[in-house]
């Protein structure tokens, strides 16, 4: 089955229906909050609450879909992600940081230190593989969205017994995450690659091997951001600048549907909900112009994709 091909393939015909299948997507505004930098949102199972962080404004939020309440946590610096614990909490990238974060109490405790020799760097996206292991990425500092120094930025996972393993180096913006559904496959964005790349994953020792492009951004398609993984194996990658996700196999390199959201800066998708067929979308607002910001009054607040008729799946817990 080859790209080229389609029209014939079964790619192709699965486009198609795809298309048909998804023409009853409905896209609203579910969290007005108008977030600098909107980002790595967590469907928690248990709460059936969205947990994401606003990465500038410095806070971790809560959101619940049934009473609409936001329950909010500051941060002593920019904070990349926020992942749920299995021995209760939460793990936070704060600054450069891994902190526990107790939600009850709102008390941070520092864990652990990453780029020590690289002080202008900040944690970003983050996600806890299917055995508990959480991956998470840092960059360099940015001058504007987007601009920074190149490959200041690393990968690291931390296992349950804290200890910290570098996986890659000379990264430029560490971002969106998954597994495959048989584990053995990791997705990575590098996000001024422009690409979705692919690695050989070894879930006994976290190692990566084998990188390849799986797909490659059409120019209309602005940067890859954050991502998440469909039961049938499919990504949904937000496209920052871009102001839609897309829906790739990356079996086949082919993009199978692309959902529009109604701001450009979209950055980040997870499923949710009662039966994760929720597609749940985060946005920012950082560094659009006064006329941007007059003509996209959604940016920074939090979207719900419904009748895309494909299901996510649950977050893992940090084992640590
Ligand atoms: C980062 C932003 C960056 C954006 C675009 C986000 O994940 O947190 O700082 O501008 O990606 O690549
Ligand atoms: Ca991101």
């Amino acid at each position: 089955m080859t790209k080229q091909n389609c029209g014939e393939t079964d790619a192709c015909r699965l486009s198609k229906a795809r298309h048909i299948m998804t023409s009853s997507a409905k896209v609203e505004t579910v969290v007005k909050l108008g977030a600098l930098v909107g980002e790595g949102p967590v469907w928690e199972e248990s709460e059936q609450t969205l947990l994401f962080v606003d990465i500038a404004g410095q806070k971790i939020h809560r959101w619940s879909p049934a009473t609409n309440q936001i329950q909010s946590v500051e941060t002593s610096d920019m904070v990349g992600f926020v992942v749920p614990r299995r021995s209760g909490g939460y793990v936070a990238g704060v600054g450069r940081s891994f902190m526990a974060v107790d939600w009850s109490t709102q008390a941070m405790t520092h864990l652990l230190e990453v780029d020590e020799d690289k002080p202008n760097n900040r944690f970003n996206d983050a996600k806890v593989d299917p055995t508990g292991r959480l991956l998470a990425g840092t960059m360099g500092r940015e001058v504007r969205p987007a601009e920074l120094e190149r490959q200041q930025g690393s990968l690291f996972s931390l296992d349950s017994d804290l200890r910290v393993t570098k996986h890659l180096s000379q990264v430029d913006i560490s971002n969106g995450m998954d597994w495959s559904l048989d584990q053995r496959t990791f997705f990575y964005i590098d996000s001024l690659s422009l690409t979705v790349d692919a690695f050989d994953y070894d879930t006994t020792t976290g190692h990566l091997d084998n990188r390849r492009v799986v797909y490659r951004m059409a120019e209309e398609e602005g940067l890859p951001d954050g991502m998440t993984i469909d039961l049938e194996g499919r990504l949904w990658v937000a496209c920052y600048n871009a102001g839609r996700v897309i829906n790739i196999d990356p079996a086949t390199g082919v993009r199978l549907h692309t959902v529009s959201l109604p701001a450009m800066k979209t950055t980040s998708c997870c499923f949710g909900g009662p039966d994760y067929s929720d597609l749940y979308v985060t946005s920012a607002s950082l560094g659009l112009d006064q006329s941007e910001r007059g003509r996209q009054v959604e940016a920074g607040n939090i979207f719900k994709v419904t009748g895309l008729g494909v299901k996510g799946r649950a977050s893992c817990f940090f084992s640590g």
